[in-house]
C-alpha cells in the first residue's frame, strides 16, 4: 500500500530530528523515519558541548555558522520545553580550554585575539586565576582560555526533545522503520521503500550520517562520507569537581546537569567497531588526571561509543542534491552535530518552504557525483 505525505526524513538522530521539529513547526506535514530508536548512534554517544570558540580556532565557514547556532539555544529550551515538556539539560557556564604547554599558550593567545575581533568574548587567565576559578585544575597547568559562551546540553536529551516536540506539533516519528532505497523516477526522488512498502512525498531529506552515502546510492550517486569513532567515560563524585566543561586538544571534562562527569573523548578514523578498549580509556583517563587529579576518588559509571559522520573536506552537506529534484541532505556533522543542530534544522526548513535562507550555505554544496556498481566492483569510490 502506498503512504503519502510532504516531507519524509530518513535518520531519527539530532539532524533529523532538528529538521523534523523546525518543519513541524511552520506547519508542514513530516513522517521521520528511522531504523532503530530515536538517538541510537552518534547523537546518544555526544558530550554535548556547545564548543563554537573551543572547536572552531578561527574563521573557517562553520565558526560563523556554530555561534549562530549556539545563539539559539536559549530560545530553543524554552521552545522545545513548552511543546514536548522536556529539559535539555542546558548549563550556562562556559568553558576553560587549559593550555599544558609553553606552545598551548601562544595558540590559545592567538586563538583568542581572532575569536575577539570577531566579536566573541574569550579571556586569557594566568594559572593562578585558572585555578581560582576551578579549584581541582593540576596546580602545573600554563593558564586557561576562557571561552564564556561555550555551554552545554545533555546530547540524547536534546534529541529526543526535538523528536517529541515535532510529534506534539504534528509530526509522524516512525522507530523501527528503515529506508531500504530511494524512489527515481527520471531526475526526480518521489519517495522511499521501506519493508511494509512505498512511501510517497514531495521531497526527501536524508539525514542518516554516514549511512546517507549507502542511500544515495541506490539511485546512482554518491556522497563520501566516513566513520570517526569516539569513546567516552561517565564517573561520579559526591561533590562536584568542576562546574565549567575542561577542554584540551586530547581530552576534556564536562560537568552535565545530572551532577555526572563525562569525560571524553577519542578519535580513531575508518572504523565501524563500536567496541571500547582499554587503550583508549587509558589514553582519557590519564589526561584527565593529570588535569584535574582528584578524579582518582570519583566513581566509575560507564563507558560507550559513537561513530561521528566526517566528509573528505571537513565540513558538512547542507542543501538540495544538484542533479536530483525533490531530494535533500543534511549529513557530515562530525564533532558538532548537537551544536549545529538549531540552524541546520531551520535553514532546511527554510529550504523546503523556498524561502530566503536564515544562513549561507556556499560551503556546503553537496556534490554531485554519479556511483555505479561497477565502481563498487573495482573498489573505485571506496
Ligand atoms: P546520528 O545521530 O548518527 O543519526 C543518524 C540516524 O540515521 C541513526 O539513528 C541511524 O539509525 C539512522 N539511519 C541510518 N540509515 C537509515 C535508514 N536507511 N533508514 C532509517 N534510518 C537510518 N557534537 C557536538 O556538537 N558537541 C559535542 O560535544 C559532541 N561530542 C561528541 C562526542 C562523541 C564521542 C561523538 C561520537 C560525537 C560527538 N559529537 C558532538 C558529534 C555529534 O554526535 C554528531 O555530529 C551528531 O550526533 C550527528 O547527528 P546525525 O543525526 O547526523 O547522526
Ligand atoms: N565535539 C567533541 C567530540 O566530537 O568528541
Amino acid at each position: 500500500m502506498e503512504q503519502t505525505v510532504d516531507v519524509i526524513i530518513v535518520g531519527g538522530g539530532v539532524i533529523g530530528c532538528s529538521i523534523a521539529y523546525h518543519l513541524s513547526k511552520r506547519g508542514i506535514k513530516v513522517r521521520l523515519l528511522e531504523r532503530g530508536r530515536i538517538a541510537s548512534e552518534a547523537s546518544s554517544a555526544a558530550a554535548g558541548m556547545l564548543a563554537a570558540q573551543a572547536e572552531f580556532i578561527d574563521s573557517v565557514p562553520l565558526f560563523d555558522w556554530a555561534r549562530q547556532s549556539r545563539a539559539m539555544f536559549p530560545a530553543l529550551t524554552a521552545d522545545l520545553q513548552a511543546h514536548s515538556g522536556m529539559e535539555i539539560g542546558l548549563v550556562q557556564q562556559g568553558l576553560l580550554r587549559v593550555a599544558t604547554s609553553e606552545e598551548d599558550v601562544l595558540r590559545y593567545h592567538a586563538q583568542a585575539e581572532l575569536q575577539r575581533q570577531s566579536g566573541e568574548s574569550a579571556q586569557w587567565l594566568s594559572a593562578q586565576e585558572a585555578l581560582a576559578l576551578e579549584g581541582t585544575l593540576a596546580s602545573d597547568v600554563y593558564g586557561a582560555l576562557y571561552l564564556e559562551n561555550d555551554h552545554q546540553v545533555v546530547a540524547p536529551s536534546l534529541t529526543l526533545a526535538y523528536a517529541s516536540a515535532a510529534a506534539a506539533l504534528g509530526a509522524e516519528i516512525r522507530e523501527h522503520s528503515e529506508v531500504q532505497e530511494l524512489l527515481r523516477e527520471g531526475g526526480r526522488i518521489t519517495g522511499v521503500r521501506m519493508q511494509d512498502g512505498i512511501h510517497r512525498c514531495q521531497q526527501v531529506i536524508i539525514a542518516s550520517s554516514i549511512w546517507s552515502q549507502a542511500l544515495l546510492r541506490t539511485v546512482g550517486y554518491d556522497l563520501p562520507l566516513y566513520p570517526v569513532k569516539g569513546e567516552c567515560i561517565a564517573v561520579r563524585t559526591n561533590k562536584p569537581l568542576i562546574r565549567r566543561t575542561i577542554y584540551t586538544d586530547n581530552c576534556y571534562l564536562v560537568p552535565k546537569a545530572n551532577g555526572e562527569l563525562l569525560i571524553g573523548a577519542t578519535v580513531t578514523p575508518h572504523t565501524m567497531q563500536r567496541h571500547v578498549t582499554v587503550g583508549g580509556i587509558l589514553a582519557l583517563m590519564g589526561v584527565a588526571e593529570r588535569l584535574i587529579p582528584s578524579i582518582r576518588g570519583a566513581t566509575w559509571i560507564r563507558t560507550w561509543s559513537g561513530l561521528r559522520p566526517q566528509t573528505p573536506q571537513g565540513l558538512p552537506y547542507i542543501g538540495n542534491h544538484p542533479e536530483l529534484a525533490g531530494l535533500m541532505i543534511a549529513a557530515g556533522h562530525y564533532r558538532n552535530g548537537i551544536l549545529l543542530s538549531p540552524l541546520t534544522g531551520s535553514v532546511m526548513a527554510d529550504l523546503v518552504e523556498g524561502i530566503e535562507l536564515a544562513a549561507d550555505l556556499t560551503a556546503f554544496q553537496v556534490p554531485a557525483m554519479r556511483w555505479s556498481k561497477d565502481q563498487e566492483m573495482t573498489g573505485v569510490g571506496i
